[in-house]
């Protein structure tokens, strides 16, 4: 596996491995990806494998403009008004995927709808427009585990499987694109992102709403299995304080003080920086010696909802398939 500072004949190099079948990891505003040219069955199938993903757990393509788009997904009068609005950008639309689309069916698990987005990276966009592809790219951590913010949580996690790493630095946002169903009459945040509940509600008159079922989503969207994005070490949420022996998460300017392993989201109570800041801590505070991990309460609006997404499906039981990940 390489690491490569992004530069035109690095960016070409790796559009050159995508469409040869490799696997490439790049940055993006929201967090790395885990690249492959979503046309080749086998080079997806290398994705499931590298993540330990179950296979009936779709992919997002990207791409880089509304017409390569057009080429996978029916765009529908709703749809096109999130595109205008948001793309390039951390949102991931659900659309009807279209027939005779050369998208290989590992990305879609089957269904009969794909998700899409248009990321806004610079180098996400550059290396879209060299492969001349859709790429489809799960977030570059292993299955279940916290997403990767950096090229060195992509190397921790995923190592050799990876030809190439696009290394940008940390990621903009840090958190997962926000992920809109628009394949109904009304649009359903399957899971809340970078792009806030209240900037969808902008465009729409009101809040999207939430799946009724969620049951009815869990065999399509394991995103929104409850554990999920999980640390090794047991999560405690709405810790006021950390207790002998945890490392605690905080929040803000009224933070307690401790002794023990401690890291502040944003100490001028930033919800921004906060998401941007939370997986690179829930990353450090696993490997502190701890016991457990605390913590503090984070405001429920804006990025808030999808900084407590993460949080509580951290925090959820661990189902055997996916189990927390060994401490390296
Ligand atoms: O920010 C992001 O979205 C990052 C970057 C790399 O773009 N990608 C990402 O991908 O978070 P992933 O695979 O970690 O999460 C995609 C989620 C999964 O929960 C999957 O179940 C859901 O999208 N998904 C994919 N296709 C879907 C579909 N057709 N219907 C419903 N959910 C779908
Ligand atoms: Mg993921």
């Amino acid at each position: 596996m390489r690491v490569a500072q992004p530069s035109p004949s690095t960016i070409e190099e790796a559009a050159e491995l995508l469409r040869a079948g490799e696997l490439v990891a790049f940055a993006t505003e929201t967090v790395y990806g885990l690249g492959a040219d979503a046309t080749q069955g086998r080079a997806v199938a290398r994705i499931y494998e590298a993540k330990g993903r179950p296979r009936f757990n779709p992919l997002i393509a990207h791409v880089a403009d509304i017409a390569a788009v057009e080429a996978i997904a029916e765009v529908g009068p709703l749809a096109r008004r999130f595109a205008e609005a948001f793309w390039p950008g951390p949102l991931t639309l659900v659309l009807p995927h279209r027939s005779g689309s050369p998208i290989t069916s590992l990305v879609t698990a089957g269904l009969d709808s794909i998700a899409v987005r248009i990321p806004s990276h610079p180098v996400a966009l550059d290396l879209l427009r060299a492969t001349g592809r859709p790429v489809a790219a799960p977030s570059a951590n292993r299955s279940g585990h916290v997403s990767a913010t950096t090229a060195a949580h992509v190397a921790a996690d995923l190592g050799e499987s990876v030809a190439m790493i696009l290394d940008a630095g940390a990621t903009p946002h840090g958190i997962e694109s926000t992920i809109l169903d628009v394949t109904g009459e009304r649009p359903v945040l399957l899971r809340p992102g970078a792009v806030t509940s209240e900037a969808i509600a902008d465009i729409l008159g009101h809040l999207p709403e939430r799946p009724s079922a969620p049951e009815a989503h869990r065999p399509t969207s394991p995103g929104q299995l409850e554990s999920h994005y999980a640390p090794a070490l047991p999560v405690r949420l709405e810790a006021t304080s950390p207790r002998d022996g945890e490392a605690f998460l905080s929040f803000g300017p009224y933070a307690p003080a401790y002794d023990g392993p401690l890291l502040n989201l944003s100490p001028r109570g930033d919800l921004a920086e906060a998401a941007a800041n939370l997986f690179a801590a829930l990353r450090r505070l696993d490997h502190s010696g701890a016991r457990g991990l605390a913590v503090m309460p984070i405001p429920e609006h804006g990025l808030g909802a999808a900084i407590n997404d993460r949080l509580r499906r951290a925090a959820a039981p661990r189902p055997p398939s996916h189990p927390s990940p060994p401490v390296t």
